[in-house]
């Protein structure tokens, strides 16, 4: 009989929603609307599908283990030398490799409550302990981090735009906090939803780290490229030191081959960006002015999703959505029990939502009365 260690009991395991085909059966609806997780709504790169049909023949031979090229283009492009560039299977799984490389016993890692799972699930393989300071208006309150910087800690995980809340730090407040983190702490700086912040005023990775050498800024092409499913995403980091250290743990062919000439392509296809931007850009100012009408909070979002706040029980109204078709994503294990988060979709989809939202929230008030 096979041991299994006791610390495995408290782990936190990513539960994955049924897929959508088998969902759709269950429910005996002929389409689903799918706005919980934060994919692109207009699909993919038309220049990635592309370039994956050109690459596809090839994938019997082993991908390049370091990611050559895509790593080179990206370093032309961000004016950041390859040997500070880390490519992987998707923004997360770097984050782990960054925490398995670098926390040690007795090490402490430093974040938010209401922000990204991901950074608690890469703290928990490593002996080190994560402390998670209450949110400020939903988003990270950078005053309670500093107070609890230590000799012990080693990492700081900090979403911008935060994921679910939607908050933003701007470029002042984030440059004034790094200026007070001492450099044996490494600041691992999540922008993946970059691309969708419609303000000028946002601290930028790649010339943070210039200044700041002991962060490292995470992207990925999850989101604006399209290529969630593909599970590719890179990390700029300001010490070549620290980027060798943490490639140490990297399993040999982390990125598939269609992964990397996908991404390639991805970041010459200048037009899918503007039009999913643009997608996006329209979608929150229809979203604001319909959940407004409805009379119910949220959040203003520099991502492309919304925090809703409904006024009756968010897990009921998640529930009925989806019976509905239209699956959100219920916020509790992100501590935000009070909420729901709902990816930006196309006109249509945003549309279906808002109709089937009414409807739900007209019965149920009704009902209470
Ligand atoms: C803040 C944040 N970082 C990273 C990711 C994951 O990106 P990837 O698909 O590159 O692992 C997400 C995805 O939801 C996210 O919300």
């Amino acid at each position: 009989m096979i041991k299994i260690p006791q610390k495995l009991r408290h782990y936190e395991v990513y539960v994955p929603g049924k897929p959508l085909e088998e969902a759709q059966r269950e429910l005996g609806l002929d389409k689903i609307i799918k706005l919980a997780s934060n994919e692109n709504p207009i699909g993919a790169s038309p220049l990635a599908i592309k370039a994956i049909g050109k690459w596809v023949e090839k994938v019997y031979l082993y991908p390049d283990s370091g990611s050559y090229y895509l790593s080179s283009r990206l370093s032309s492009l961000m004016g950041i030398p390859t040997e500070q560039i880390l490519v992987g299977p998707g923004s997360a799984v770097i984050a782990k490799w960054i925490a398995a490389a670098l926390v040690e016993e007795g090490d402490e890692a430093i974040t938010s409550e209401k922000t990204f799972l991901i950074y608690k699930i890469a703290m928990q393989e490593t002996p080190g302990k994560l402390i998670r300071v209450p949110a400020k208006d939903y988003g990270y309150d950078l005053g309670r981090i500093l107070a609890e910087i230590t000799p012990r800690t080693k990492l700081i995980f900090i979403a911008n735009p935060n994921n679910p809340t939607g908050t933003h730090l701007k470029d002042g407040e984030f440059r004034e906090f790094l200026r007070r983190v001492p450099e044996h702490v490494l600041v691992v700086y999540d922008e993946a939803y970059r691309e969708y912040v419609d303000t000028e005023d946002h601290p930028k990775g790649e010339e943070l780290l210039r200044e700041f050498p002991n962060l490292v800024a995470l992207r990925t092409f999850s989101k604006i490229y399209g290529l969630a499913g593909m599970r590719v995403g890179y990390a700029l980091f300001g010490e070549r030191e620290v980027r060798e250290a943490v490639w140490k743990v990297v399993p040999p062919f982390s990125v598939t081959l269609l992964a990397q000439k996908a991404a390639e392509a991805a970041l010459d296809d200048e037009e899918f960006v503007k039009k999913s931007v643009e997608v996006n850009r329209r979608g929150k100012e229809y979203l604001y002015r319909e959940l407004e009408r409805l009379g119910l909070k949220f959040l203003p979002t520099q991502g492309n999703f919304i925090f809703v706040i409904p006024s009756l029980n968010a897990r009921n109204v998640v529930e009925k959505l989806f019976r509905r078709g239209i699956i959100v994503r219920h916020t509790k294990a992100f501590d935000a029990p009070e909420g729901f988060r709902v990816t930006i979709g196309t006109e249509e989809q945003n549309r279906e939502f808002i109709k089937n939202l009414e409807e739900i929230l007209g019965s149920q008030s009704s009902n209470s009365h």
